[in-house]
């Protein structure tokens, strides 16, 4: 059998045993533990140069950076191919795709059985967080492709650094394989994958905190520390024990007097998660010393302290982003954070040796496209794959928090939800407690089709931005939210924002994501109880006066208005449409959900002249102006 050729400073028998168990089925034919150092990252990647699975950008423009195109069957999540392998089908719910634990590694166990075959298996030790962090989890990853190895170092803590901070302890188990053993003397592709759709296989099994990944080599497929580990076991770990895992951003928002809050807020993929992660203020903001910093931009694990403050950690230590429509006006920072050590997945390779992608910038008179054919701007596809990818460490994000290594993690102050909305979702609003802010969070949603003045498009209800990424029935995840929330003293308050809303000519309402900061300074400032706000059927919501234009000068009363208006008889289709989501979790419903439903619409039945045209003044508003009258 191959040697497992375990290292001096691994001590967890564990670990030993189960690389043992996996030689033995997957028949590799070396067995190399990653130990994350730089001088092993460098060896790899020019591994693979030789290989021909990576390009070497040119040094001058894009140093140490590297381009892979995969292959094209293999080119993003597989959400169809994913499972939550629970014991009870019951308990995955119905938005999870099942299959018993015992038939899934019945049908998996003989695809591993020599599924590595003339490749090397990388054994990749991982911590998620901070490394000390009481709030970090460990994973080890058994992978054959080397690809896998060098993104996980940047995605991650990775190497020696995990393997001495586990030493003994548990960690989550995370087998992957591409799916293309190698018979003796069979020449290797640059980009080994199973191309049969059928034939990848995403799986979880939450009581084992186990994953088993096959045959795709792709993003979240494969780097298994991201969405498998840190969103679908950590959900089902963090409903165990009382905390959270989630499809969340971390922002550090600080103000001119230098006091800082953190924000984590939830988007569906596609929705400005990145931008909003990394926003510039505007230049007013900036001069008076707004400051906004990132901890991360994708997921945050939220953990109570010993006095029941919330705390985040970014479980992730890289980028791992979408090329196309990253550019130096929407987003400088992201722009910043790939200007070398980079590695680029499916988007296009200049004739001077650089990356391009659509949204970039000025296209390229010729370039090499995500095939490899050649391409010029008069072709009829795109240089990039709408879903190309780059990968960089968040330290060389300009704007990378302070206290983005903190093993503490940051105290959170608010939580923000965003879906895309094209009407009847006011740009903010803040809940008027935790519960109702489960219940907005649960029902957020994306506008599938473009909707008619005054109709409502086909909504795609993603509740919490999790859709994809909770381990476990969701309607025990609205009820973990829920108990969550009756046990700390002082939750954050809730908000939800929608960029997205659109006037009767069909254009946003919202000029843009670079005005964002207007509405985080609000949602910061109410945290803090300073800004003002009048109280709406559905929640708390500033007047024109009550946010900071400096700078926007074009964008009126009358434009604000009408991002925020609330139109009664679209609120009651769309309350009434969330039954939708509610009968299909039905036999996991919590009855806050029911109960929230029904005071949403009496409110709504209470004022039917709502709207902004006649805000009621805040209690504080009136308790001020009567003190002045006396
Ligand atoms: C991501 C996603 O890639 O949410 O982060 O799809
Ligand atoms: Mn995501």
């Amino acid at each position: 059998m191959t040697d497992i050729n375990v290292p001096d400073g691994v001590s967890n028998k564990e670990l030993v045993r189960w690389v043992t168990e996996m030689v033995e089925l997957c028949k590799p034919d070396n067995v190399y533990w990653c130990d994350g150092s730089q001088e092993e990252y460098d060896r790899l990647c020019e591994e693979m140069v030789e290989a021909g699975t990576f390009i070497r950008l040119n040094p001058e423009k894009r140093p140490n950076s590297f381009l892979a195109r995969s292959h094209p069957s293999d080119v993003a999540r597989v959400e169809d191919r994913t499972y939550i392998c629970s014991i009870a089908k019951a308990d995955a719910g119905p938005t999870n795709n099942w299959m018993a634990p015992k038939e899934m590694k019945a049908t998996l166990t003989p695809k591993f059985d020599g599924s590595m075959k003339g490749r090397t298996m990388y054994v990749i030790p991982f911590c998620m967080g901070p490394i000390g962090s009481p709030i970090s989890m460990f994973g080890v990853q058994l992978s054959d492709s080397p690809y896998v190895a060098v993104n996980m170092r940047i995605m991650t803590r990775m190497g020696d650094q995990a393997v001495e901070a586990l030493g003994n302890g548990d960690f989550v188990h995370c087998l992957h394989s591409v799916g293309m053993p190698l018979e003796a003397g069979q020449e290797d592709v640059t980009w080994p994958c199973s191309p049969d759709p059928k034939n990848k296989y995403i799986v979880h099994f939450p009581e084992e905190r186990l994953i088993w990944s096959y045959g795709s080599g792709y993003g979240g497929n494969a780097l298994l520390g991201k969405k498998c580990l840190a969103l679908r076991i950590a959900s089902t770990v963090g409903r165990d024990e009382g905390w959270l895992a989630e499809h969340m951003l971390i922002v550090g928002v600080k103000s001119p007097d230098g006091r800082k809050d953190y924000v984590c807020a939830a988007f569906p993929s596609a929705c400005g998660k990145t931008n909003f992660a990394m926003l510039i203020p505007p230049k007013p903001f900036q001069e008076e010393g707004w400051e906004v910093t990132t901890v991360g931009d994708d997921i945050a694990w939220i953990k109570p302290d010993e006095n029941g403050r919330l705390h985040a950690i970014n479980p992730e230590a890289g980028f791992f982003g979408v090329a196309p429509g990253t550019n130096y006006e929407t987003n400088p920072n992201a722009m910043d954070s790939i200007k070398g050590n980079a590695i680029f997945t499916n988007v296009a390779l200049t004739d001077d040796g650089d990356v391009w992608w659509e949204g970039m910038g000025p296209a390229p008179e010729h370039a090499i496209d995500w095939h490899g054919n050649d391409w010029t701007p008069a072709s009829d596809k795109p240089a990039a794959h709408p879903n190309a990818r780059f990968t960089a460490p968040i330290t060389q994000c300009p704007v990378v928090d302070e206290n983005f290594d903190n093993p503490k993690g940051v105290p959170v102050s608010a939580f923000v939800f965003g879906g895309r909305r094209n009407s009847v979702v006011p740009l903010i609003q803040q809940s008027f407690n935790w519960a109702f802010g489960v219940y907005m969070a649960a029902t957020m949603g994306s506008e599938m089709t473009a909707a008619a003045f005054g109709n409502i498009g086909e909504v795609r209800r993603d509740p919490f931005a999790m859709l994809p990424f909770a381990g476990y029935h969701m309607g025990d995840y609205f009820g973990h939210w829920l108990d969550f929330g009756r046990n700390i003293p002082e939750p954050p308050r809730i908000f939800s924002v929608n960029w997205f809303r659109k006037g009767e000519d069909g254009k946003f309402l919202w000029p843009g994501f670079g005005e964002n900061m207007r509405v985080l300074k609000w949602i910061v400032e109410r945290a803090r109880g300073k800004s003002k706000g009048y109280e709406t059927p559905l929640g708390w919501m500033p007047r024109y006066e009550d946010m900071d234009w400096r700078g926007l000068e074009n964008f009126t009363r009358e434009d604000f208005e009408k991002a925020m208006h609330l139109d009664r008889d679209l609120w009651l289709k769309e309350i009434a449409m969330h039954d939708d989501l509610f009968f299909k979790l039905y036999d996991r419903l919590p009855k806050e959900m029911t109960f929230i439903r029904e005071l949403l619409l009496s409110n709504l039945w209470r004022s039917p002249e709502m709207g902004l045209a006649t805000p009621r003044p805040d209690e504080q508003e009136v308790v001020m102006a009567q003190a002045q009258a006396e």
